[in-house]
């Protein structure tokens, strides 16, 4: 449980008490920082890192070192776990976002070529908007073509893991969607973002999700706790930057394709939002791979997990009667055939609002993108629930930790409970407010001048579309693990009758 939120003894008088000083320490020099480099990788999973901290500290912000500590990277953070004092980190003028996507590390433009992409660029630097605007033109262009590229590549997933699994036979098969979902989101992107068929290269697409996962890893992997036996975790992936140059080649091999066969998107950037081609190709493969590619294959997988887990058939059973009743309103009058063709942004918008609700609940619970960076601006007063205000000093950096910001019990009913529900109807759009996942209130709307994921509604709509995918195919399913283990194909059930349907709803 996160500990209260802090709040100072309520005051008689009418002006708020004055910031207080921010508790916890970063402990002596390099011991400090390394002690809590041991807990967050070795000794403590990040929750428990954060919450212990908070619990320790009695308040929901703090200071704490947060890894890597490798030399010339300043470790201290004020970290930020409710959802009150979480808002500075969006606030423009108060944060500036330069080089800090990861935090104090940052793994340097060797990684694109050169470029510093735009999610490294500060909402002050002029080349940040030209490159928002593109990237939100991009998303603009690929629009009408977005369901139908998504509908084809999942079905090709699919088809794949129902073969494979029909191959396993025996009492228990298996099949693990984690290389299919990679290959499918990869494959995706491509076609919708950037508008070029991977399948005219035949390395691109076999290999190009695999040069992606490398080329993420290398970046993001000094931040990461990844399981290898320590101390050579520590030694090995933790104690310096990882080099560029071993993913060059293949990075390079993606370049080529999309100045090839990205070149109408290349061209965007450069007519439109006046970016030259090099930097226009490095900042489409850095939103194609590290945010769009890198977002989707952590949060699709854990979408798929949570839906199917053995526990959530009751779950199962209400997503496939909200889905299967929007199919069958498009095919008014046929009974027989419930497969209402394609889905678009409209059905999962408007028409499905429990898949949405639970999209929603799944990416409070484990955001992709847990921490959140930000450097103090100038001196200002950070300000929590309730009264708590603390005192920031220009330069400093504020993390903030999503997983708890959202399970904060000022804000949400059982804030540790997964509650599908959660945002239905119009209590649960209230909520909406404190849901950060894209770096901003879900209220918000992504623009030039803000730092919120230009593909917020996007994501959405794209997760949504996967479950009603999967409830158009299946009557049932379920996963251990990241596997599949039962997949029971649509049967044209005569008791799915549209009266049925309107009751059930
Ligand atoms: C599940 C998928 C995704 C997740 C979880 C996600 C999450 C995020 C987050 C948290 C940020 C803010 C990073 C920060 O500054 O701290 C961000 C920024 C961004 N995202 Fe996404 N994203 C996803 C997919 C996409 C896609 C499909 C696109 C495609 C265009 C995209 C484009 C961007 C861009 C351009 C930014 C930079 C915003 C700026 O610099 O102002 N993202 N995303």
């Amino acid at each position: 449980m996160l500990p209260p939120t802090f709040s100072p003894t309520a005051s008689a008088s009418a002006s708020p008490p004055p910031p207080r000083p921010i508790p916890g320490s970063h402990g002596p020099p390099v011991i400090g920082a390394l002690r809590d480099r041991l807990d967050y990788f070795w000794f403590q999973s990040q929750d428990e890192f954060f919450r212990r901290r908070a619990a320790s500290n009695r308040s929901t912000v703090f200071r704490t070192n947060i890894p890597p500590t490798f030399l010339g990277v300043d470790p201290r953070v004020i970290a930020i776990v409710d959802a009150a004092a979480f808002t500075a980190l969006f606030d423009s003028a108060l944060v500036d976002k330069r080089d800090i996507l990861i935090g104090p590390y940052n793994p340097g433009p060797g990684f694109t070529g050169g470029t510093r992409v735009g999610v490294y660029l500060d909402t002050d630097e002029p080349d940040h908007e030209r490159v928002k605007s593109f990237a939100i033109s991009l998303l603009h262009r690929s629009a009408p073509r977005w369901p139908s590229v998504l509908r084809s590549s999942v079905d090709a997933m699919l088809d794949s893991v129902d073969s494979d699994l029909a191959a396993g036979g025996g009492d228990s098969p298996s099949v693990n969607y984690i290389v299919p979902m990679q290959q499918c989101i990869f494959r995706f992107l491509c076609k919708a973002l950037v508008g070029a068929d991977p399948s005219v290269d035949w390395v691109v697409d076999r290999f190009g999700f695999t040069i992606l996962d490398i080329w993420l890893a290398l970046q993001i992997l000094p931040t990461q706790k990844v399981g290898v036996i320590q101390p050579l975790e520590e030694l090995l992936i933790h104690s310096f930057p990882l080099p560029s140059f071993l993913i060059s080649p293949g990075y390079n091999i993606l370049y080529r394709f999309v100045e090839k066969h990205g070149a109408e998107a290349v061209e965007l950037a450069g007519k439109e939002h006046g970016i030259g081609e090099k930097d226009a190709i490095h900042n489409l493969l850095f939103v194609l791979g590290f945010n769009a590619f890198g977002g989707f294959s952590v949060f699709l997988p854990f979408l798929v997990a949570k839906i199917g887990d053995t526990g959530s058939s009751e779950l199962r059973r209400r997503l496939r009667e909200e889905v299967r009743a929007v199919l069958r309103a498009r095919r008014a009058g046929d009974e027989e055939d419930d497969d209402g063709g394609e889905f678009g942004f409209k059905d999962v918008r408007g028409s499905m609002p429990l898949v949405r609700s639970t999209v929603y609940e799944m990416l409070r619970m484990q955001p992709p993108v847990p921490l959140q960076f930000g450097r103090a601006r100038k001196d200002f007063v950070l300000r929590s629930h309730g009264d708590a205000a603390f005192q920031v000093a220009k330069g400093e950096v504020l993390c903030g930790y999503q997983p708890l910001a959202m399970r904060d019990p000022e804000v949400f009913d059982r804030p540790e409970e997964f509650v599908p529900e959660r945002f239905l109807g119009e209590e649960g759009a209230k909520l909406l407010q404190h849901l950060y996942w894209s770096n901003g209130p879900e209220t918000s709307q992504p623009a030039a001048g803000n730092k919120q994921c230009a593909a917020k509604e996007v994501v959405v709509d794209t997760a949504c579309m996967l479950v009603a995918e999967l409830f158009r195919r299946y009557d049932d399913f379920e996963v251990e693990g990241t596997s599949f283990t039962k997949l029971v194909k649509r049967q044209p059930a005569p008791s799915l009758s549209p009266a049925t349907a309107g009751a059930k709803q």
